[in-house]
């Protein structure tokens, strides 16, 4: 058994145990699960807290992503920034706004603003930003034009087939490392091409097996 199957496949049979008690016991219930946009689908778009706009900030004033989320190239996360990155502008820019009022509350407080996530997989899928943004995959293969969004909304549906659909054939959607932030960055020349000589010199494979996303 230990030399067909890696370590890990028990727990693959745990997932799909999981999944099918699940269907079987659930019915309706899970059925409801399935079907709630916050597991499994696209055009889900939370209202916030704050009325934040990336059109604003990401579009109009031409802000980089990572002027923010700072920690998508370096970390598995690309954490929401704290309050205190707002204040470097907010404590100058509309310093009495009433749609700024929650940001100075939090900033004197120091209790975080409640931002209500967008994207989530399950705790048994594994992913990592740091990995795709050095491979040269850009946020917009998979969070589409959030430049031009006031509200995120999830545009892809993060399903397994989705993932893998782009790890069997990734040429098309990677460019040089330091692009992947320009959301609208148009190639001059064959973008296939251009991926192929990406993976060929950053010997990129992404994993179609089953414990490189179930760990
Ligand atoms: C000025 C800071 C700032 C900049 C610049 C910024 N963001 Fe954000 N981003 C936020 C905040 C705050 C949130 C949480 C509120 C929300 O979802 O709108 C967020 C949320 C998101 C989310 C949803 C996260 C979730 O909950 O799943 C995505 C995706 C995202 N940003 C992508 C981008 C991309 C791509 C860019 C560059 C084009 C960008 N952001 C630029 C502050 C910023
Ligand atoms: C680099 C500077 C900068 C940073 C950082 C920044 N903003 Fe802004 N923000 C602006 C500017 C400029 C405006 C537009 C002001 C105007 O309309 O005159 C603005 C407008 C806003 C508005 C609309 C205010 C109103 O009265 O219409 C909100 C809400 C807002 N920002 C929230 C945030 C939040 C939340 C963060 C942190 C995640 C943030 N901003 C970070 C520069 C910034
Ligand atoms: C290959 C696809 C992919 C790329 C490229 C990507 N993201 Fe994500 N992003 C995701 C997925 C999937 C999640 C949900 C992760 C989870 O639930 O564990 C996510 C979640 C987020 C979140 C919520 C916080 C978190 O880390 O879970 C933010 C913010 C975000 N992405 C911003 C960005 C920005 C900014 C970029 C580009 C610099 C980017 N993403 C590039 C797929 C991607
Ligand atoms: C648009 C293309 C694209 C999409 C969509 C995508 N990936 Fe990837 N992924 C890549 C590329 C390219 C690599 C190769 C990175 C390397 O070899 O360094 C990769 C590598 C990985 C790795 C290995 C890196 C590591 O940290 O071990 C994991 C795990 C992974 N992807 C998970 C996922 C999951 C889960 C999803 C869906 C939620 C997803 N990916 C969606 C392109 C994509
Ligand atoms: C590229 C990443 C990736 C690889 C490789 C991968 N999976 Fe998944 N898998 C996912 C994601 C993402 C989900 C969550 C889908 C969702 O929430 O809609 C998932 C969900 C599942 C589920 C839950 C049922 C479902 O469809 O939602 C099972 C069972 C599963 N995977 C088994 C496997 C097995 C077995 C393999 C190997 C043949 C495998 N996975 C390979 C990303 C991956």
């Amino acid at each position: 058994m230990a030399l067909v199957f890696p370590k890990s496949i028990d727990k693959y049979v745990r997932i799909a145990g999981g999944v099918l008690g699940l269907l079987v016991a659930g019915g309706a219930g899970a059925f409801t699960y399935f079907s709630h946009p916050r597991v499994s689908d696209t055009g889900y778009t939370p209202v916030q807290p704050v009325p934040y706009s990336h059109k604003l900030h990401a579009g109009q004033l031409g802000m980089d992503c990572y002027y923010c989320h700072y920690t998508a190239p370096q970390s598995p996360y690309a954490a929401v920034p704290a309050t205190e990155v707002c204040m470097n502008c907010h404590t100058r820019v509309k310093p009495q706004s009433p749609r700024l009022a929650k940001v100075r509350d939090s900033y004197a407080s120091g209790d975080p603003i409640p931002w209500v996530r967008v994207h989530r997989l399950p705790d048994f899928v594994y992913f990592n930003h740091q990995a795709h943004l050095a491979a040269g995959v850009s946020c917009v293969s998979c969070h589409g034009r959030v430049d031009q969004m006031i509200e995120v909304k999830q545009v892809q549906p993060l399903s397994m087939a989705w993932c893998l659909d782009c790890h069997r054939h990734p040429e098309a959607r990677v460019r040089p490392a330091e692009l992947v932030t320009k959301l609208d960055w148009q190639p001059t020349r064959d973008p296939v091409e251009i991926g192929r000589e990406i993976i060929a010199a950053k010997k990129l494979n992404p994993p179609e097996y089953c414990s490189g996303c179930h760990r």
